[in-house]
């Protein structure tokens, strides 16, 4: 088992959710995390809430995923001080049927989901191939193999993330640097807001509640310290996939 201690972990998405309880735990874990987000107030208030012990140092830099100027500036920032877990948990959801989907929103969501992870793996995978270290952590999502109501383009740009890492990973394995994703089912976080006030959710999933960010995360733990975990796809849903 490899430890996260002293490693260094870029995580987009870091300012709350599912990014943060990731951060938290591999913080927990004295790893030194840099959280990305848009919002400097949130990624600063984020950083602040991560454990930190005296060799331990935390970061946060404030960008657009989808800019590929915002990985530029982070590789060069961390060129000194190489990646060598980056998890992208950055995301946007949906809300709308594809026939009341406006070009500019399936723009946005595609944009932020799947090219904002697409330049994160193809800022960092060459630094992690020459040092032959290195793991990526990709987050989709249930729906992009299950599908649901209103979300066909969030669903498409998570099926992307998918078949991206599918195919990274026979691109950087043999570089010992590992690619795999999570999808989680419906996790308690700002975007499941207002979806279960009625518990009609939480009905439909085996294990008849939501999960939480903090299980995810544990997830994570498990694809960042096992040696062999490579090109997998890890259902975090309550069992909500086997049905
Ligand atoms: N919650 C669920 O049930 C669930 C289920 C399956 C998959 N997921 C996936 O898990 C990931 C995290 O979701 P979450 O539930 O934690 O969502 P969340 O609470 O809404 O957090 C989203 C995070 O992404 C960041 N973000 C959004 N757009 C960004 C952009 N363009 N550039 C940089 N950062 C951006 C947000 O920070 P700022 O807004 O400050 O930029 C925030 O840190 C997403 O990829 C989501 O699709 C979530």
């Amino acid at each position: 088992m490899l430890s996260i201690r002293g490693r260094r972990c870029v995580i987009t998405g870091g300012s709350r959710g599912i990014g943060l309880a990731i951060a938290k735990l591999f913080a927990f874990k004295e790893a030194n995390c840099t959280l990305i987000g848009r919002h400097e107030e949130s990624l600063e208030k984020a950083v602040q809430s991560l454990c930190s012990k005296p060799l331990q140092s935390h970061k946060w830099l404030a960008f657009d995923v989808s800019d590929p100027k915002g990985w530029e500036e982070l590789m060069q920032n961390k060129k000194s001080n190489p990646i060598d877990i980056l998890v992208n948990a950055a995301g946007i959801s949906q809300n709308s049927f594809l026939m009341n989907t406006p070009e500019a929103e399936l723009d946005k969501i595609l944009d932020v989901n799947l090219k904002g992870t697409i330049l994160g793996c193809k800022s960092v995978i060459l630094p992690m191939m020459k040092r032959k270290t290195g793991c990526i952590i990709n987050i989709s999502s249930l729906l992009a193999t299950h599908g649901g109501r209103g979300a066909s383009v969030y669903a498409a740009s998570k099926a992307g993330i998918i078949g991206l890492t599918r195919s990274l990973a026979w691109e950087v394995g043999r570089f010992n640097v590992r690619a795999n994703v999570i999808q989680p089912g419906y996790i308690h976080t700002d975007m499941t807001k207002g979806m279960n006030k009625d518990g009609d959710l939480a009905a439909l999933i085996p294990m008849g509640r939501l999960g939480e960010a903090t299980e995810v995360a544990e997830a994570a733990l498990f694809l960042a310290t096992n040696k062999y975990a490579h090109n997998c796809v890890l259902n975090i849903d309550g069992g909500l996939s086997a049905t």
